[in-house]
């Protein structure tokens, strides 16, 4: 395994941002990964998966290790279930359709999603009425320390909106090496009940969805609002929904009733940062080289040449606007480095 000095991140963040690592090392097995981390015990590491959730706004000076670990395949099944484990640096696009072309359901809602499966823990992914929470079995995890090998349970992992242990108690501690998922055999339990599915499936004439069709539909919802980021950088959700208190979201409300919410407790409700982003203006709106996408307000988008900084300073000033016009706080779901 070579150390490279000096490394230009452009082609590892789906921002396409400019910056350098200090060092970095591709790890393509558990034991090399082990080996960097034994060989470079003093120096401050900093673990790239798919590099899709992340703003650089600056060079990292550190070694950068590349969790590229290969590999997918069913360890167990049941009459109705499947477990299918991946290594963490499989596309994950790539790994739903496997899963789906052996006709596994669970992951069909959360198509084309960007990034790698290792970090699909770290944060929970999730779209279209699904998180990974609902199909996740376990995970394979190396302690940077020590070096030795933890599983995490369903139970331990902690999971909640874009959260999980990986990101609170446990953050920069543990290296996701694997992930296994349980899926369904048969009787699969297709998940239209969100809006855009619903009218997409209307659209294209299908009454009654294969997992493939949910997928067929996820991938066109997403192509029309979201952009690739091989065509234009950007980082998926730049900003988390909000939940907001029941109790402070009432006057909210009540001066400007047609602020769209979901219930997502008895006390709270999510407020979708999009439609809070168009109402104050940015959709669509450039700044340089950085903008809001034209079709998803809660996507930043890099046009070529932005800086992270630039990108960080747009997504401030959304918001410090979207605070003075509704009063309410949101927070970014992409790491900014
Ligand atoms: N909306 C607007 N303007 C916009 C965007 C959205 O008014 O520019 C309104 C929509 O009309 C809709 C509501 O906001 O009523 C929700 O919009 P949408 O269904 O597009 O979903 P979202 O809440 O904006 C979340 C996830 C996405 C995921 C979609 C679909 C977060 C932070 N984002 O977006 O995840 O694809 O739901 O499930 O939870 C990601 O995390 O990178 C990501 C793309």
């Amino acid at each position: 395994m070579d150390i490279l000095q000096h490394f230009s991140l452009k082609n590892h963040n789906t921002f396409g941002i400019e910056a350098k690592a200090k060092e970095f090392v591709a790890v393509h097995s558990v034991d090399q990964l082990r080996s960097v981390l034994q060989e470079n015990k003093t120096k401050k590491k900093f673990i790239l998966g798919g590099g899709s959730n992340m703003l650089l706004t600056k060079d990292i000076d550190a070694l950068v290790i590349h969790v590229d670990l290969k590999g997918k395949k069913v360890i167990k099944e049941t009459e109705d279930h499947v477990w299918v484990e991946s290594q963490a640096g499989e596309n994950w696009h790539e790994f739903v359709l496997f899963t789906l072309n052996l006709d596994f359901g669970g992951l069909e809602n959360m198509s084309l999603i960007p990034g790698n499966v290792g970090t699909t823990p770290v944060q929970n992914i999730g779209a279209y009425g699904t998180e990974i929470k609902d199909t996740f079995a376990s995970c394979e995890a190396m302690n940077m320390d020590t070096q030795e090998m933890k599983t995490f349970t369903l139970s331990e992992c902690n999971f909640g909106y874009r959260e999980s242990i990986f990101k609170q108690e446990l953050k920069d501690q543990y290296i996701i090496t694997s992930v296994v998922f349980k899926l369904t055999k048969r009787n699969h339990a297709i998940k239209t009940s969100y809006g855009d599915i619903i009218a997409e499936l209307a659209n294209q004439n299908v009454t009654e969805p294969t997992l493939k069709d949910v997928s067929n539909a996820v991938i066109a919802i997403r192509k029309s609002k979201l952009p690739d980021p091989k065509e234009l950088g950007n980082s998926g959700s730049f900003f988390k929904n909000p939940i907001v208190l029941k109790t402070e979201f009432e006057p909210i409300h009540a001066k400007f009733p047609e602020m769209k919410f979901y219930e997502v407790s008895e006390t709270e409700v999510k407020v979708p940062a999009g439609w809070l982003i168009e109402q104050s203006g940015f959709k669509g709106k450039r700044f340089g080289d950085a903008g809001i996408h034209k079709n998803q307000a809660l996507v930043l988008v890099n046009y070529g040449n932005a800086t992270g900084q630039e990108i960080l300073a747009v997504s401030r000033d959304i918001q410090q606007t979207v605070f003075k016009k509704f009063g309410i706080r949101i927070e970014a779901e992409v790491n900014v480095i």
